[in-house]
């Protein structure tokens, strides 16, 4: 069953067809407005959330679909002390994709091992959030007309952010790109994230303290909240939480195309007089999200039919990256048939007509 725990998971292939995906939706909002009818989204939220829980609810709904769920642990059996593998082997009686966001790191990974329907990670505590980082593409894709050739500032708590982390790993395997990273250096960006992500794949960066400094070569600059919920000593939070203000006159110092983008929510590291900048695309970025989150929606149910249609019908040797090109073949009609094909004496053959297939 495929889930979406790392944005890893998807290839530069799916991102860019989901990416294509989401800007069909967003053109043709009529055509979809059926696909997920009948299908349920559970959005199970152990932490607070604006955001990804309303666009992944806005998303299904637009889909035609139903959801449920909860938005905090408190109301959920968490209290009572069930486990995330229970929960999400329960929910999966219920609906048929869940979206988990959870304050330990890899819970979501946990309920994708235990559930029977996809698990989408909307946010595991200081660890990633590829959700996020899809409504990101988007935001880029649309805001500078390309992912590859940038340079991106990443601007604020880099320790916590998880959004940050996410989009680290997904840009990193764009080409032409180079990370500068700003922040206290109390809030340096993880190891497991400088040394397995930009290390190993010797990807150009810098790290700084000066946002001024850093400002004029970014064609991207991504700000992010100093996480106070992340952090053990509140004394600490109080010392680093006005580290970076963008304003209007720092902006000034910054390229006329820059894009400014926050996964929001804002505290105070973008004053509310940015808002009215051309380049502050932060709001236009949450609209993305719920065109991305539609795609993926899609994406992961269509895979889990597949999958079970597979299932259904496996057999030993079958094969299904063939294309059978018959026009008389069954499998070219009937509905929910998937392609297959099978190995005859040096010669992979139609299942269904026993014509060559490519
Ligand atoms: N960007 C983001 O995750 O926002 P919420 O916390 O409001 O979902």
């Amino acid at each position: 069953m495929r889930s979406l725990i790392s944005i890893l998971d998807f290839s530069v292939e799916e991102l860019a067809d989901l990416i294509a995906t989401a800007e069909d939706i967003a053109a043709n909002p009529e055509k979809y407005q059926e696909a997920c009818r009948h299908k349920t989204l559970a959005t199970l939220f152990f932490e607070p959330s604006t955001r990804t829980r309303l666009s992944f609810e806005a998303a299904m709904l637009e889909l035609g679909g139903n959801v449920l769920g909860f938005s905090e642990a408190g109301s959920s059996s968490a209290a009572k002390g069930e486990s995330v593998a229970d929960t999400a082997k329960t929910v999966s009686n219920y609906a048929n994709i869940i979206a988990m966001r959870h304050p330990k790191e890899g819970a979501p990974f946990v309920a994708s091992q235990a559930a029977t329907i996809p698990v989408i990670n909307a946010g595991d505590g200081g660890h990633q959030h590829p959700t996020q980082t899809l409504a990101d593409l988007l935001t880029i894709h649309r805001e500078m007309g390309r992912l590859n050739d940038l340079v991106i500032g990443l601007c604020g708590d880099l320790k916590y952010g998880r959004t940050v982390h996410s989009l680290i790993e997904a840009m990193s395997r764009y080409s032409g790109i180079r990370f500068v990273l700003i922040s206290p250096k109390e809030l340096r960006l993880p190891d497991y994230v400088r040394c397995n992500v930009l290390d190993a794949e010797g990807i150009p960066y810098t790290e700084v303290t000066s946002l001024e400094e850093a400002i004029p070569q970014l064609d991207i600059l991504y700000m992010t909240r100093i996480q106070r919920e992340r952090f053990d000593d509140a004394a600490e939070y109080e010392r680093l939480k006005d580290s970076y203000v963008l304003t209007a006159q720092k902006m000034e110092h910054a390229k006329k195309n820059m894009a400014v983008l926050h996964p929001l929510p804002r505290v105070n590291e973008i004053s509310v007089k940015v808002d009215e900048d051309p380049r502050a695309a932060y709001f236009r970025q949450t609209l993305n999200g719920k065109f991305m989150r539609m795609a993926l929606i899609l994406k992961l149910l269509e895979e889990a039919k597949q999958n079970s249609i597979r299932e259904a019908v496996d057999t030993d040797g079958w094969v299904y990256d063939k294309v059978c090109t018959n026009a008389k073949c069954i499998c070219q009609t009937e509905q929910e048939l998937p392609m297959a094909a099978e190995l005859i004496e040096g010669v992979y053959r139609c299942v269904y007509c026993e014509k060559k297939v490519q």
